[in-house]
């Protein structure tokens, strides 16, 4: 339904001509990593979203290319691009939302903490840009393992004395997304109408979707649920081992960060009520893990107006909750460490 939104939204732009900068608001996104197996689908999708009126592409190389082809699409947006570190902050100087797809992906075999030792540093001297070119932009933090990299960036913001914990986010929009498309399949139900919270991490068991709570309703078994579950927590190793070395998900991963960055835009441009997506936010990872990560968000002005509890969860998702704690705990320390070291 997003994308039909956003399919109707860049056809109105491109009707009624003028619409998008006539009426919407000047709203600049940063992509960091913009050249990158998300990155460049990424920036294609957010040039279809009228609601940004400038788009900075920047990446270590390659963005020059990437930036000159994804500018002939005839939408809103300006497409300005940026390679190499000393033309960070103008990519970034003004932006309101800033994604973060920067960073190597996995391999077959290795786990999202396997990638810490490159993209922590990464992640690391991004932030650090942010703050001082863009302080009070929504940032979204895509590199894995988002375990470890929110924690990064928040310590980052922290000690730059920039830090809202309403405007910090790891993005795990894409472990909603496959609960969705594999509840729908399972349920035989129309997947544009699926609900299914996903609350925990996003690695391996931390990610815990809430299938108890998922609408419309169907009759699973508690095989089926297992199985299920086991799927969304392994969805980003089964398409590892697919790709089989070429990287990880790259084109439902652009698809997940397009939309919540959708999302997080309507609210802060129109208010548009009744987008709730999974996301991390990490103040309350330290003190309770077990609402860190939160099944819905409802976004504001200030990005996180409200949060939304657990609800009610079955006996085996109360056991998932119990189980993820430990290894969620111990990746936003390590995050916090390296932050501080
Ligand atoms: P990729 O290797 O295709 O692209 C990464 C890009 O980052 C490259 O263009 C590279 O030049 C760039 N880069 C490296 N260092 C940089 C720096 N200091 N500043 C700016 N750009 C820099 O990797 P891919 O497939 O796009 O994945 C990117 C990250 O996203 C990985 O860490 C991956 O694990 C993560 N990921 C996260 C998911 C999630 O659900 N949150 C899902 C899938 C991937």
């Amino acid at each position: 339904s997003m994308l039909r939104t956003l399919a109707r939204r860049t056809s109105t732009a491109g009707t009624r001509r003028g619409f998008a900068s006539e009426s919407a608001p000047d709203r600049k996104v940063a992509i960091l990593g913009a050249a990158g197996g998300i990155g460049q689908p990424l920036s294609l999708l957010m040039k279809l979203n009228p609601l940004v009126s400038r788009l900075a592409l920047y990446d270590i190389a390659g963005t020059p290319g990437v930036a000159a082809d994804v500018s002939h699409i005839n939408t809103r947006s300006e497409i300005l691009g940026y390679a190499g570190e000393e033309q960070l902050g103008k990519a970034l100087e003004g932006a309101d939302v800033v994604i973060i797809p920067a960073g190597v992906p996995r391999k077959p075999g290795m786990t999202r903490d396997d990638l810490f030792n490159i993209n922590a540093g990464i992640v690391k001297s991004l932030c650090t840009a942010i703050a001082k070119y863009c302080p009070h932009a929504l940032v979204n933090v895509i590199s894995n393992p988002v375990n470890s990299t929110v924690p990064i960036a928040s310590e980052v913001f922290k000690k730059a004395g920039t830090y809202d914990e309403k405007r910090l986010f790891g993005v795990t929009t894409l472990d909603v997304v496959r609960a969705k498309t594999f509840y729908a399949g399972k349920a035989k139900v129309n997947v544009a109408d699926v609900i299914v919270p996903v609350v925990g991490g996003h690695a391996g068991v931390t990610i815990l979707p809430l299938f108890s709570q998922a609408t419309p309703s169907a009759n699973l078994s508690s095989e089926e649920i297992e199985a299920l579950t086991k799927r969304t927590q392994d969805g980003g190793t089964e398409v590892v081992e697919a790709k089989a070395g070429k990287g990880s998900a790259t084109l439902s991963m652009a698809y997940a960060g397009a939309i919540f960055a959708d999302c997080l835009l309507e609210w802060d441009l129109n208010g548009v009520p009744g987008c709730l997506y999974s996301c991390h936010s990490y103040s309350q990872l330290v003190t309770e893990p077990a609402i860190s990560l939160h099944p819905r968000l409802r976004f504001g002005k200030n990005g996180v107006e409200e949060v939304l509890g657990l609800g009610a969860l079955s006996d085996y998702e109360k056991e998932g909750l119990e189980a993820l704690k430990p290894e969620l705990k111990s990746s936003i320390e390590k995050g916090i460490k390296f932050a501080n070291a």
